[in-house]
């Protein structure tokens, strides 16, 4: 099973991109993180049949349609989604690497929120997307910052690695559920 992971922060030292790492330290298969700063701003006009996507576009594209799964690691801004993350999304809209595909929405804040404005938005998005939101696989996680180790830039907290080993096996299954439902049948 083949994971792709995005995350919504930019942030050299982000305590989301800790949470990622430490997320797919819990994956038993090949994953990889899209680079999605690298994304132009979504433009409908470099879109469609008629035009070639930008070479990070495609490279999302390719990444995402070759990925069982999907992860969305992400801080909340102004109770939204980021718009780095909002735009990597926007370019997978028509597409459609992310139809039926397995996707789980985590996300990390200083706060006891646990950023949940942009938890929500996201899966709501995803649906939109016609991903599969598994959400037993989702979490919000509220104050963060002690949670993180700074020299390993990686989780810390016991009770959240436990927490999130169990969120990844959720995912892990709904991965290879979907990929039974889609294997051809073997011929008698
Ligand atoms: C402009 C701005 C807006 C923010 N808005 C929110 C918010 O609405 N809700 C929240 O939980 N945290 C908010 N935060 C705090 C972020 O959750 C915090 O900076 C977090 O550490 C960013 O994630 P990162 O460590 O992965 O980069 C905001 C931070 C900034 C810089």
């Amino acid at each position: 099973m083949r994971l792709l992971a995005l995350s919504g922060s930019l942030r050299a030292r982000s305590s989301n991109g800790a949470v990622l790492r430490s997320a797919l330290t819990f994956w038993d298969g090949p994953a990889a993180t899209a680079d999605i700063g690298a994304l132009p701003h979504f433009n409908p006009d470099l879109d469609g049949e008629d035009a070639t996507p930008p070479a990070p576009v495609a490279a999302l594209r390719t990444a995402a349609a070759t990925a069982d799964a999907l992860l969305l690691v992400s801080p909340e801004y102004a109770h939204g989604v980021p718009g780095v993350l909002k735009n990597a999304l926007d370019w997978l809209v028509s597409s459609g690497e992310c139809v039926g595909k397995p996707v789980a929405v985590i996300t990390a804040s200083p706060f006891p929120t646990g950023g949940d404005h942009a938890n929500v938005q996201l899966r709501e998005i995803l649906r939109m997307m016609s991903g599969e939101v598994v959400t037993a696989a989702c979490r919000e996680i509220p104050a963060i910052g002690p949670k993180v180790d700074p020299t390993t830039a990686r989780l810390k907290d016991e009770a959240t690695l436990t927490d999130l080993e169990v969120a990844m096996s959720h995912l892990a299954a709904a991965a290879a559920a979907a990929a039974a439902t889609t294997a051809p049948l073997p011929t008698p």
